[in-house]
């Protein structure tokens, strides 16, 4: 392992260590072991979620006029998942071992070199019997007893008790078969010779309804995406609202991820946070505006404009997204990736990866595509349900265009899909027939995704917020300091009020009396145990951005200047100042929002 990954690897079991002590993530069922992927929040992560969940909803639906919110069933009619392509499509290519049936996802086995053996089963002395043949690889630099002795560990495990004690399998019949340089054929554990790569569903099954049979099975969703496609009409109908707007929803999604890893970077079970933005296909736009917005570097994307085509819509959310992580502190460490004419699916037009340095390496928070109208269009097939809206803005300038006019729109369009290098183009009579409803105002509304991870978000923002140093005591002994320095509108804990002393009633009184006040609006923890110094040092390593301590300045024995004040300490910069009790709110409340 190379320093870097050592590094990495150290800062990671720093953080994963400090979220069980402080309460912020615990293993699923650790008492039986663990739950492979599955991870619970403890009181300071369920705020931290919270707050991070809170700062999306309201920025992405409650400061919006364009933008409604959704709150949807995790189970759905499974029609649902045959239409969204989840059914047929949603799959890692997966290799198994064939000495331990482990599978590995096929684009995640690393080069090997090596030589080949080969043996034809194995037996034990208890008269079992393995009659099937076994390849696997003897890594360059592996002596061969070793690599015998994990061969037969690894079919003792296969087998079972059966097979008795691994050291007494006999393998038979050892053939060197092959020196390989560079072969991805063998498992990166254990060795074993890698059988096809075959499709592996990453849905999770379930049945709803008593008799558990073919016929009732349905998945866990593996997006919430699907569900704001599936009320699109309910929402337009009631709502009276117009195209371009959007729908968002948060809420659990599952994935029977292969390799879950990284603490909660990929789990099984997660949060997700995404936004289906609906705009008018780009050929609307022209007919109402007479021109489609051209996107180039240093376009303003402040507001938006009635001529913008996917295109700046798309730009628009990368930038509104962008201010979204500035907000929440995770500002100087996001990249993008623009994925390529070859990354992309064959309906959408673009998709940008918003990727966040982690300690693991720079991996996707976010990924924001433009979807054309795939999803709203295959549910209006599979339902048979239209999903078109009505624009009489669209109908009206449509009118008044010329013959020559609809049919140069026409022609454009017919050049466009004869140019497309994926996917089928569409038939002439389709391109006709979609036009003749375009002109009568008719359309299935185009989409924009941002696409986000509660869970990914609040890893990349402990992440991004852990800072650890040395600091030598008054009596000259050094300790190591840990300080989390979240963005107070994220931190689970807003301000730690103290009384200076425990043993002084006066003291104790005004401090449970200001934590009264501050709690009903901000969430506040007091504490009297221990030194003020060790007391500040406890909420610094939970990210605790204000203290507020309670001398004998407040109660007034210094003077009736100071009656009434407090002592309101900055995390960062270390200041402290002093602040009227009755200011404390007006102060406070807008650094945490
Ligand atoms: N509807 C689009 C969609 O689901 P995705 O890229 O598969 O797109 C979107 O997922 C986001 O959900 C990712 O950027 C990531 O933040 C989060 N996510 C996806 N799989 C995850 C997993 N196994 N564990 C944690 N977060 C995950």
């Amino acid at each position: 392992m190379s320093t870097d990954a050592k590094n990495q690897t150290a800062l990671m079991e720093k953080i994963v260590s400090l979220c069980k002590r402080r309460g912020f993530i615990f293993q699923s069922s650790e008492i039986y072991g663990g739950c492979g992927g599955i991870w619970d929040y403890g009181p300071l992560g369920a705020e931290l979620k919270r707050n991070l969940r809170t700062a999306w909803w309201n920025t992405m639906t409650r400061e919006r006029e364009d933008v409604l919110g959704l709150d949807a069933c995790i189970l759905m009619n499974p029609s649902i998942w045959k239409a969204s392509g989840h059914v047929d499509t949603f799959a890692d290519l997966m290799r198994e071992c064939s000495l331990t049936n482990k599978r590995v996802r096929a684009d995640h086995v690393e080069p090997q070199s090596g030589t080949v053996l080969k043996y034809t089963g194995a037996q034990a002395p208890n008269g079992w019997r393995w009659d099937r043949p076994i390849t696997a690889l003897l890594k360059n630099g592996e002596h061969i007893e070793s690599f015998r002795k994990r061969v037969r560990s690894l079919i003792a495990q296969n087998a079972g008790e059966a097979a008795g004690k691994p050291e007494e399998i006999e393998l038979l019949n050892e053939e060197k078969i092959d020196a390989v340089n560079g072969s991805v054929d063998f498992h990166p554990e254990t060795g074993g010779m890698l059988g096809e790569a075959r499709p592996f569903n990453l849905m999770l099954k379930t049945y709803l309804g008593p008799t558990a049979t073919e016929a009732d099975v349905t998945y866990l969703r593996p997006e919430t995406a699907q569900a704001i496609f599936a009320q699109f009409k309910n929402v337009f109908d009631s709502s009276r609202v117009k195209v371009p707007f959007g729908i968002g929803q948060i809420g659990k999604a599952f994935r029977n991820e292969v390799t879950p890893k990284n603490f909660t970077f990929r789990s099984r079970e997660f949060e997700q946070m995404e936004l289906e933005f609906f705009i008018k296909p780009d050929e609307a736009v022209e007919i109402i505006s007479g021109e489609v917005a051209k996107w180039h570097e240093g376009a303003d994307l402040s507001e938006p404009q009635p001529n913008w085509g996917w295109e700046m819509w798309h730009r628009y959310w990368v930038a509104e997204r962008t201010k979204f992580y500035e907000g929440i502190g995770l500002g100087g460490v996001l990249e993008y990736y623009w994925q390529t004419p070859e990354d992309l699916a064959h309906y959408a037009r673009a998709c940008v990866d918003i990727l966040c340095e982690f300690p693991f390496g720079t991996e996707e928070l976010e990924g924001i595509a433009a979807r054309g109208d795939f999803d709203l269009s295959q549910h209006q097939k599979h339902s048979t349900k239209s999903q078109e809206i009505f624009d009489e803005e669209l109908k009206n300038a449509a009118a008044k265009l010329s013959d020559e006019q609809k049919e140069a729109l026409i022609q454009k369009r017919l050049a466009a899909e004869k140019a497309k290098t994926k996917g089928d183009p569409m038939p002439e009579a389709d391109v006709r027939a979609w036009f003749e409803r375009l002109f009568k105002g008719s359309y299935v509304p185009h989409v924009i995704e941002p696409s986000a991870g509660l869970d990914r978000m609040a890893l990349a923002v402990i992440a991004k917020a852990f800072e650890e140093f040395e600091k030598v005591d008054d009596k000259g002994k050094k300790e190591t300091i840990t300080v989390l320095r979240f963005h107070p509108r994220v931190a689970p804990i807003k301000v730690g009020v103290f009384p200076l002393l425990k043993n002084k009633p006066e003291l104790v009184a005004k401090a449970r009396e200001v934590y009264s006040m501050l709690k009903k609006h901000l969430n506040c923890f007091y504490d009297e145990t221990a030194s003020i110094g060790r007391r500040y040092a406890r909420q610094d390593e939970v990210g605790t951005p204000f203290g507020v301590t309670i001398d004998f300045e407040t109660c007034g024995e210094k003077g009736p200047e100071l009656q009434d004040t407090v002592t309101l300490r900055h995390r960062d910069s270390g200041e402290q100042e002093r602040v009227k009790i009755s200011d404390l709110l007006g102060k406070l409340l807008p650094l945490c929002s």
